[in-house]
């Protein structure tokens, strides 16, 4: 298969067999130099769906109904043409064209060709699209659904949501946290080196370092738990989940654990934690298993657990809980665009009542003057403040103490977090 027909198979996948960014992003090319173009345009062509999908619209007969392989090859086409303008307009359609013959019909064929001529007589600058309304025209520009464009200028502000829009598009930076166990961070920097990694110490915190060069999964290092793959902010909402935890023998229940990352950078922080770590969902656990052996972690315990009932049984029994719920994920577009066409507004009032039940079952498992952490990698108010305030509202026995807001505009992760103290 030739590095374009890679490209087109990634994105029938994606949606047939229900596969994410991530996914496809493990795939190896043949030709190691390909594999580059083939991340570039994977990534490219999910950020910009609604860009492309706007400009083939408006060449394509109205109302024509474009079959899955012929829409996905106008995609990665034309995405070249635009976003990697150092492809001639010759190339692109030809071998736009090529991929038709193979997956398409001889109507298709022409289709691909006289859409992709059209289309590449001039240089296309999506800054230019304007929009019937102001929403319209940044939903258009950036790719994001316009009921989030929406929806975040209702709740924002103009600013707010053409800097999210834009910052959600860019391409996130490769963040690796360093196993304390497995050596101080300039050892573990040096055995990198000699496998052809390169770490800057970046992020904010200790133990956090950005990868400049290489493949963080396809080192022996890897196998051997030197370090766990984790975005900068993550690291931050462990970081504020830790404070005054840094030190000491605690016990910690992480209610949403899987695939272990919370608890994983709280033990990085502190190896005196005593920690149980649940998920509801047994494949999710395996991983949690698999991260811990790997890293060599004693001190966490993986179980299998509905946060809405069966939490461990003892009452009042944790220094600190992690409620780190399942939410819309609309921080994470850098890294998982395909959720801006799968999740909507229309998730999120499922979602913030199955974060409220889960976090009201977890308060129950804090001790006195413990903490209960309460975070989600998503902006939107229901499923973060309005949770909150009903938690609050329900039990009076808790105060909030503090809360922080990370912004994919700041260039990490987005994340909502909240620390809620149990009184005397
Ligand atoms: C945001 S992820 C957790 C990420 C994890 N804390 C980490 O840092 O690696 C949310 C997790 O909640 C789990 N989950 C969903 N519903 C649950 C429930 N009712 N009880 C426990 N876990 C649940 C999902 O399986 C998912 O793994």
């Amino acid at each position: 298969m030739t590095v374009r027909e890679e490209i087109l198979q990634a994105l029938l996948d994606l949606d047939q067999k229900d596969l994410n960014l991530g996914d496809l992003s493990q795939r190896t090319m043949k030709n190691p130099e390909d594999q580059g173009l083939y991340l570039e345009v994977v990534k490219g062509v999910l950020s910009h769906r609604l860009t492309l999908d706007y400009y083939i619209n408006q060449v394509a007969k109205k109302n024509k109904k474009i079959h899955a392989p012929i829409r996905e090859i106008l995609r990665l086409s034309l995405y070249q043409w635009i976003y990697l303008s150092k492809i001639p307009s010759r190339a692109i359609v030809y071998e736009g064209v090529n991929l038709a013959k193979k997956y398409g019909h001889k109507g298709s064929v022409g289709f691909v060709n006289a859409v992709l001529r059209r289309l590449t007589k001039e240089r296309l600058d999506p800054e230019k699209i304007q929009g019937k309304t102001w929403a319209e025209g940044v939903s258009l520009r950036e790719s994001l659904p316009l009921e989030l464009v929406e929806y975040f200028e209702k709740i924002y502000s103009r600013q707010w949501t053409e800097a999210f829009a834009q910052a959600s598009n860019e391409r996130p930076g490769l963040y690796i946290n360093l196993n304390p166990l497995k050596g101080s961070p300039q050892e573990i920097q040096a055995s990198l080196e000699k496998e052809g990694l390169v770490i800057e110490n970046r992020a904010t915190k200790g133990t956090g370092f950005q990868v400049i060069k290489g493949n963080p999964l396809k080192t022996s290092s890897f196998k051997k738990g030197l370090y766990y793959i984790q975005d900068q902010g993550a690291m931050e909402v462990v970081d504020f989940a830790m404070k005054g935890y840094e030190k000491g023998t605690f016990k910690l229940l992480d209610v949403c654990g899987a695939p272990g990352g919370k608890s994983i950078g709280a033990s990085f922080i502190n190896p005196d934690l005593e920690v149980q770590c649940c998920d509801q969902s047994p494949e999710k656990l395996e991983k949690i298993e698999e991260n811990i052996k790997r890293l060599g972690l004693k001190n966490i315990q993986p179980l299998l657990r509905d946060g809405r009932k069966g939490l461990p049984g003892e009452r009042e029994a944790y220094d600190l809980v992690f409620v780190d719920a399942p939410c819309s994920g609309f921080g994470l577009f850098r890294r998982k665009p395909e959720i801006k066409y799968r999740r909507g507004l229309k998730d999120v009032k499922n979602l913030s009542k199955l974060q409220g039940e889960i976090l009201s079952r977890s308060a129950s498992c804090v001790k006195i003057e413990g903490s209960l952490i309460y975070s989600t990698c998503t902006l939107t108010l229901e499923e973060n403040e309005e949770v909150v305030e009903d938690f609050l509202r329900e039990y009076p026995n808790f105060y909030l103490d503090d809360q922080r807001v990370l912004l994919p505009q700041e260039g990490r992760d987005g994340f909502k977090m909240f620390r809620l103290v149990r009184k005397r």
